[in-house]
């Protein structure tokens, strides 16, 4: 298995507090039959990227690591207005391995309009937008339809492992098996962030999506899809992503009385209720 999403390095964020932590965290991964780690240092305003300090640790990880497990580089971009510039500027400096594939994180309570200028930016730049745990979003669990809008326009899903099982809790579950359900999922990745609080646990993932979409399903959004996104390579066929192209509300939407809040809040997170359903690339391309 490859995991894309990781917070492998320490001391450069709230992932491993130390080396000792990156080395376990490492080993455990490993023992669970993970043979590659996309390490994703956050960069955000809380945790800004500091490349060099990432790059050294990076280096001295591979070179304790290189019997254990194969490492690559890359960020937890979050969408904020210096990242994009700096990114648009940089082609391809926060991509996996710098090949093109980007794990891009969003405001958690409130995405506003202006993500998605950020994400056609960054589109136009030459990256390919992989959407990290929607079902952890608040802003996203209150207006599903805006993740069937992101994906219309190519964005990439990855679900946390954990998620389908109901570790972040039991909306996220709901929201991450429907997803899995309708082939709306493209990798599944632990965001590990400590060896014990926040474990690298992907195997359990794993064969929880075999079981329910059989091995094929697991080994693509475990293995397949993340060796493309390391590699870099051209985005292979999917299933079908159920209701995608229909624009068929999720089920989770209606349970959670979405459709009743969306109406009543008349665009306060993204600008405007049933309109911004169809209407917010539009306004962006109608610049
Ligand atoms: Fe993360």
């Amino acid at each position: 298995m490859i995991d894309i999403h990781h917070h492998l390095i320490y001391g450069v964020d709230d992932g491993a507090p130390d080396l000792q932590a990156s080395l376990d965290m490492a080993r455990e991964s490993a023992e669970e039959g993970v043979t590659h780690i996309v390490c994703t240092p956050h960069a955000s305003d809380d945790y800004p990227y500091n490349k060099p300090m990432i790059e050294q640790r990076f280096a001295e990880l591979k070179e304790k690591l290189q019997s254990v497990v194969e490492l690559s580089l890359a960020c937890d971009f979050h969408l904020t207005a210096d990242n994009v510039v700096d990114a648009v500027m940089n082609p391809l400096r926060f991509s996996i391995d710098g090949k093109g594939y980007l794990l891009i994180e969003f405001p958690s309570q409130v995405i506003p309009p202006s993500m998605n200028d950020a994400m056609f930016r960054l589109q136009a730049a030459g990256y390919t937008l992989i959407v990290t745990h929607p079902e952890r979003y608040p802003a996203v669990l209150r207006q599903p339809y805006l993740l069937g809008e992101w994906m219309r326009h190519g964005c990439l899903v990855q679900v946390t492992s954990s998620s389908l099982y109901g570790r972040f809790g039991k909306a996220q579950e709901a929201f991450a098996n429907e997803l899995l359900e309708r082939n709306w999922i493209h990798f599944l990745a632990t965001d590990a962030h400590h060896p014990v609080w926040r474990p690298p646990h992907l195997k359990k993932g794993f064969e929880y999506v075999a079981e329910r979409k059989g091995e094929e399903t697991a080994r693509r959004l475990c293995e397949t899809n993340p060796r493309v996104a390391v590699e870099g390579g051209p985005w292979p066929g999917q299933p079908e992503a159920e209701g995608l192209w229909e624009d068929v509300p999720l089920q989770f939407a209606e349970r959670a009385g979405a459709e009743k809040s969306r109406a009543g809040r008349g665009g306060a997170d993204e600008g405007g209720g049933g309109e911004a359903k169809a209407g917010f690339w539009k306004k962006l391309f109608g610049k």
